[in-house]
């Protein structure tokens, strides 16, 4: 979609974007895995980023979350123009992300889970104060509405979408203001990926900036505000909920055009037809190609 698009969004909320990419590119040598993405990030609202693998998803994520740089075009945040040299800069400016495994250390308990690299020690030999953390646990999680009955148990034994609720009740409670969840839905059942995008909604609800990457239209769409997809690198729509039905973000996901094309293609192989083994065996059928290999990706 067109510059115009963008700009009449900004235009309809007065608050600016806590984080803001402008014309961001990023090569890995001759590869351009980003070019021109703009792209903002509000408070309190979800800002989906959809694309096919290899469309640059991760690339994105990388360079928001202090994993690379980018090599062209401006982030800013809160209108200043910033650059993470490391995942600990972009975390110390609130930037929350829950990658899909790495999301906690499994063999870890809950609790020391939520606490990783933040514990609460005390006294004079600065020993860990367990029974406090467990509270601030407890509690915190509650809040989000999660109920795990014991939090020494180790994470690992968790579910999927367990794990990931406790990643963003923790990114909330140690003060993100930008959190950024890479296909949190992507390995988890249809029940499962409910709860997740309930949390997203509650960290949204929080104040978060929240920016939920997904190949996922539906999931987008229960949850988002904002759409932005990415084909091969660049930004191929960037759209308001209010702009954009659900159908029309799935054909775009779907590939559009490409899927037209290819619904032409496969018209002339009569797609109800089916053949028996006697007609393949009498060479009647010719035998069926080898699958083309995948575009590789990251
Ligand atoms: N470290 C890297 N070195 C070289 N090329 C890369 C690297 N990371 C990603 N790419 C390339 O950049 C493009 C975008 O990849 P990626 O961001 O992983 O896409 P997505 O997460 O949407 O699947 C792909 O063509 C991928 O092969
Ligand atoms: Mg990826």
């Amino acid at each position: 979609m067109s510059s115009a698009t963008v700009e009449r969004h900004d235009a309809a909320h007065s608050d600016t974007p806590i984080l803001t990419l402008d014309d961001v590119g990023k090569s890995y040598g001759n590869v351009h895995a980003l070019r021109g993405v703009s792209l903002n990030v509000r408070q309190g609202e979800v800002t989906c980023v959809l694309g096919d693998n290899g469309a640059g998803k991760s690339t994105l994520i990388k360079i928001i979350s202090g994993l690379h740089e980018h090599t062209d075009g401006t982030m800013t945040l809160d209108g200043v123009e910033c650059r993470f040299p490391s995942p600990r800069a972009a975390q110390a400016s609130g930037i929350a992300t829950v990658y899909q495994d790495l999301a906690l250390a499994p063999l870890m308990s809950v609790w020391r889970n939520f606490f990783l690299g933040n514990e609460i020690h005390k006294g004079l030999f600065r020993t860990l104060d367990i029974a406090r953390m467990k509270r601030i646990c407890d509690e915190e999680l509650a809040k989000m509405g999660i109920i795990i009955p014991d939090l020494d148990r180790p994470v690992g034994g968790l579910s999927g979408g367990q794990r990931q609720c406790i990643a963003i009740a923790r990114a909330i409670y140690f003060g993100a203001r930008v959190i950024i969840l890479d296909e949190p839905t992507a390995a988890l059942g249809v029940k499962q990926s409910g709860v997740v995008l309930r949390y997203i909604v509650k960290a949204r609800d929080a104040g978060l900036g929240v920016i939920f990457i997904t190949h996922n239209p539906h999931h987008a769409h229960l949850v988002g505000n904002h759409f932005v997809i990415l084909k091969l690198g660049r930004v191929v729509l960037d759209a308001h909920r209010d702009e954009l039905t659900l159908e029309q973000l799935t054909t775009e996901m779907a590939g559009g055009q490409e899927l037209a094309e290819l619904s032409h293609e496969l018209r002339g192989a009569d797609p109800g037809k089916v053949v028996t083994p006697a007609e393949v065996e009498h060479g009647q059928v010719e035998a069926p190609a080898r699958p083309q290999e995948e575009e590789p990706s990251a």
